[in-house]
């Protein structure tokens, strides 16, 4: 890695920012050893409101063509966020039947649009964050008035999913999984709420090697922080096979991502910022984006008998 200027630098940065947005979490960023935990971070922040994300979603969206600086219209930004939603339900194949949870709803949009253009039986969104559920109740009251049997959104940690067990058809999260402390622990919550035969997808970003988390530390204050983390995607992998999914798919959805983001950023007030470093590590190799899909096996009728020896 080429860029190797030392921690206070980007203190300096994210302090100057902070003047630009008042995001007050980027602001305590910078101070060395200080954990915020991302729910907090989350409470106190609507980063839905921010520049770098519009229409309430909150995800670096899914850029169907390409992109120029000083050509993105706020429209065309929230069309690539929801892009990622429909590229994502899309793979899960949803029908009327299905009862889908959406973890890491944020601010509720994307469990919205899933409703409006899907039409699932059922879909139930969770965040580990209280405001961001209180936010999301208010912006979408429209919906879950006209949808008060159908579309429900509640706190819950991915790491404790708050449903019973076999509760679900389709499971999904879009743009969070970077944030949660114990992946295998989602996993296993996963695996416990799905019915068997149902299907998962996860489309974040994740590190492309061991090393990758380290490397972004020097340039990303987020990673830096421990708010978000650039885990290697093979271990995600190593953790579905772990728990007993099959047909695990990895898309390498990337060069969708990235450029179009970073486009975005380079014709706003934060076109200097640290946000810019995200692109500067894909481009070396460090992250990427993924969409990974896995299924829970059907229950066998062979599995609960046991072997007479
Ligand atoms: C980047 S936002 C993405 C929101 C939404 N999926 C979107 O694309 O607009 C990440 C969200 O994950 C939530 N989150 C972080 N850690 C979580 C956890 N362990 N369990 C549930 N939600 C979590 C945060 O509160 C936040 O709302």
């Amino acid at each position: 890695m080429t860029d190797q200027r030392p921690l206070k630098t980007y203190a300096a940065i994210v302090k100057s920012l902070a003047l630009i947005i008042p995001l007050s979490s980027f602001q305590s960023a910078p101070q060395q050893g200080e954990h915020r935990s991302v729910a907090e971070m989350y409470n106190q922040n609507n980063l839905g409101a921010y520049c770098l994300f519009a229409g309430n979603f909150i995800n670096f969206g899914f850029w169907e063509h390409p992109v120029q600086t000083g050509t993105i219209s706020i429209d065309q930004r929230i069309e690539s966020q929801k892009n990622l939603y429909r590229l994502v339900i899309k793979k899960l194949q949803v029908t009327e039947a299905d009862k889908l949870l959406e973890v890491s709803c944020g601010l509720g949009v994307g469990s919205s649009l899933v409703m409006t253009e899907f039409n699932p039986k059922e879909i139930h969104g969770i965040d580990i964050s209280q405001a961001q559920i209180s936010r999301a109740k208010k912006i979408n009251s429209e919906m879950l008035q006209k949808y008060p049997t159908r579309i429900f959104l509640n706190v819950g940690a991915a790491e404790a999913i708050p449903y019973c067990p076999e509760s679900f058809e389709k499971i999904f999260s879009i743009e969070a999984a970077q944030h949660f402390e114990n992946l295998e622990r989602f996993v296993e919550e996963v695996n416990r709420v799905l019915k068997p035969g149902g299907s998962l997808a996860i489309a974040t970003f994740f590190g492309t090697s061991n090393e990758s988390h380290a490397l972004l530390s020097t340039t990303i204050p987020t990673i830096r922080d421990g708010i978000d983390r650039a885990r290697p995607i093979y271990e995600f992998e190593e953790i579905l096979k772990r728990n007993g999914f099959t047909n695990i798919k990895t898309e390498n959805i990337g060069k969708n991502v990235w450029h179009g983001f970073d486009q975005w950023v380079a014709q706003g007030d934060l076109s200097k910022s640290w946000t810019r470093n995200w692109y500067k590590c894909y481009q070396k190799g460090f992250i990427d984006y993924f969409l990974i899909t896995a299924d829970k096996p059907e229950r066998s009728p062979f599995r609960d008998w046991i072997l007479y020896d």
